[in-house]
């Protein structure tokens, strides 16, 4: 993804979305063109059948689409998959759904995925959601059926007229904790001093929710992102927080 273009190309949606949702809201996302490259589109019509799926409104058979029973974590914005395919990779014993919305981004995690089957470590355990991750979370997951959530870097939305399109806002928690099984974690990182204010505020209130300490049940050893190496540049400061959902 050119995430140099990420606050500047943006079409902003001020409308609440409609349909079935469990709160209205605005999203969280900017809708942004973005074409593939020749390479991307011949990998998209390879891959895509098989690893990615465009969110629905039906439950994932998660079991039918890994193959596979095992922990499932949700990576929500996952970019251009750097995270997501380095900690796929070391974690081949869990299930890991990427969501992203930016199509070009799914495109290199793709691109990632396919690349790795010429190493002698190929990814088999990554699979792609295209669409708002929230409806993937309301829809397509059931209750206490995720390990984890990690959310890497979520978009701060800066100015305060815009603070209603942050993910990570009270009902987001609720659901999050409602889809997390007991025991199960919430990693967030943010490089936004306001908006980490925000989350540490939000998150510990939600009361299923309490900061995590002990052996997490999945990695919590995160790559440095693209995004996240800009951010070091510019001297922002990354605040790491992890939630575990309690009752286990
Ligand atoms: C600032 S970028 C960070 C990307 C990546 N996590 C990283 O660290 O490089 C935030 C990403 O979240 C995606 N995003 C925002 N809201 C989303 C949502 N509701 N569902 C899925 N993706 C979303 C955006 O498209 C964008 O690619």
């Amino acid at each position: 993804m050119n995430e140099a273009d990420q606050h500047t190309t943006e079409t902003l949606d001020e409308r609440p979305t409609r349909g079935n949702r469990l709160y209205p809201r605005v999203t969280s996302f900017r809708s942004r063109r973005g074409s593939l490259t020749d390479p991307q589109q011949q990998c998209w019509d390879r891959r895509w059948p098989e690893l990615g799926k465009e969110v629905g409104d039906d439950p994932l058979d998660v079991e039918a689409w890994f193959g596979r029973s095992a922990p499932l974590v949700l990576e929500i914005g996952s970019g251009t998959g750097t995270a997501a395919l380095a900690m796929a990779g070391a974690e081949p014993e869990v299930n890991l759904i990427a969501v992203e919305v930016y199509k070009p981004g799914i495109a290199q995690t793709l691109q990632g995925i396919e690349r790795s089957y010429d190493s002698d470590a190929p990814i088999e355990n990554l699979r792609i959601l295209r669409g708002d991750a929230v409806e993937v979370l309301e829809k397509m997951l059931t209750t206490e059926s995720l390990t984890g959530v990690r959310v890497f870097f979520p978009d701060p939305w800066p100015k305060a007229r815009h603070h209603k399109r942050r993910l990570l806002q009270a009902p987001t928690f609720a659901l999050i904790a409602d889809r997390l099984k007991p025991g199960g974690v919430l990693h967030v990182a943010t490089d936004h001093a306001d908006y980490a204010e925000a989350i540490a505020e939000v998150g510990d209130a939600e009361p299923r929710l309490a900061r995590f300490s002990g052996t997490a049940p999945i990695g919590l050893e995160r790559p440095v992102t693209k995004f996240e190496d800009k951010a070091h540049q510019v001297g922002s400061a990354i605040n790491e927080f992890v939630w575990g959902k309690i009752g286990a």
